[in-house]
């Protein structure tokens, strides 16, 4: 038997959702998802607990990314359903997509700035698109955000004028920015040292203590995952193997998901 088909009859069951009977927030029904000939979603389930935060693991390559942009409706699914806020993305109509995007926010691998604007019109940028605030309104949120993640003395600055972290953290502010029900993190620590990491990751407690939302943050750093997550999904071949409360996966004696968990190469976990 091959490790894949073990590892999904020990874990096929439908994923935990702790709100039990009602609408989740997001939920991923059946994704499957191919490029060409390569498979890279294969029935990919999870209901994401609301108000927490879920750090998604896998190997590179498995399709973490690219679970995300189906959350955020950016890819069509070949089968299968996105929910958000009780929506099914690909059965309403363009404009009601466009809509439900902006109350995600996004956060990605290098803040994803604008190079030609400063950290504050980088920021103010989705308030002054999406909504019809005042300038003046614009300038007390914009300015309550970069105070938040500790940019107030970087309005003026453009991107390339300041460090890796900082980037990222004025992402955050403008992934924020919004009010978002959801925000995603695509691999927020990737290219910091352990002290920025650690720091991020503060700011991301700090934050949804503060706001609140169904946060998803996709990592392959262990310490990032312990150190916020709620929630742990993990996944394998296009698959969510599982999906647990993250001090549960943590202590887990389950031979999987400890190899997964640990990061070590000994265990049932293969290279294929
Ligand atoms: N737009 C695309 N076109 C073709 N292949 C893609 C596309 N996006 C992702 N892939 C492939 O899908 C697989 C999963 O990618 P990705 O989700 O980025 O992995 P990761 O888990 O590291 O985030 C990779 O093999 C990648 O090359
Ligand atoms: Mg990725």
């Amino acid at each position: 038997m091959s490790f894949n088909s073990a590892v999904a009859s020990r874990h096929a069951a439908p994923t935990v959702g702790a709100a039990g009977n009602g609408v989740h927030s997001m939920e991923a029904r059946n994704i499957h998802k191919s490029f060409g000939s390569q498979q890279v979603l294969t029935g990919l389930n999870l209901q994401f607990q609301d108000d927490a935060i879920t750090t998604i693991l896998g190997p590179s390559g498995t399709g973490k990314s690219v679970l995300i942009k189906h959350l955020v409706g950016l890819l069509e699914p070949d089968e299968g359903e996105v929910l958000i806020l009780g929506q099914d993305l690909w059965k309403i109509s363009e404009k009601e997509r466009y809509d439900l995007r902006t109350r995600m926010g996004v956060l990605f691998q290098d803040g994803a700035l604008f190079g030609s604007l400063s950290v504050y019109d980088n920021t103010a940028f989705p308030l002054r698109k999406h909504t019809d605030k005042s300038e003046d309104e614009i300038r007390e949120i914009v300015t309550r955000r970069l105070s938040e993640v500790g940019l107030d003395k970087a309005h003026n600055k453009l991107p390339n004028e300041i460090s890796g972290g900082m980037r990222k953290r004025a992402g955050f502010a403008r992934a924020l920015v919004m009010d978002p029900a959801i925000v995603f993190f695509d691999e927020p620590d990737s290219g910091l040292d352990p002290v920025r990491t650690s720091l991020l990751n503060d700011l991301i407690l700090d934050m949804h203590a503060e706001h609140q939302g169904t946060y998803l943050l996709v990592t392959h750093d262990i310490r990032t995952a312990r150190k916020v997550s709620d929630y742990v999904g993990l996944i394998w071949k296009g698959k969510v193997v599982h999906y647990g409360e993250a001090e549960e996966a943590f202590a887990s004696g389950d031979p999987f998901v400890r190899q997964f968990l640990s990061g070590e190469s000994a265990g049932p976990l293969g290279m294929d």
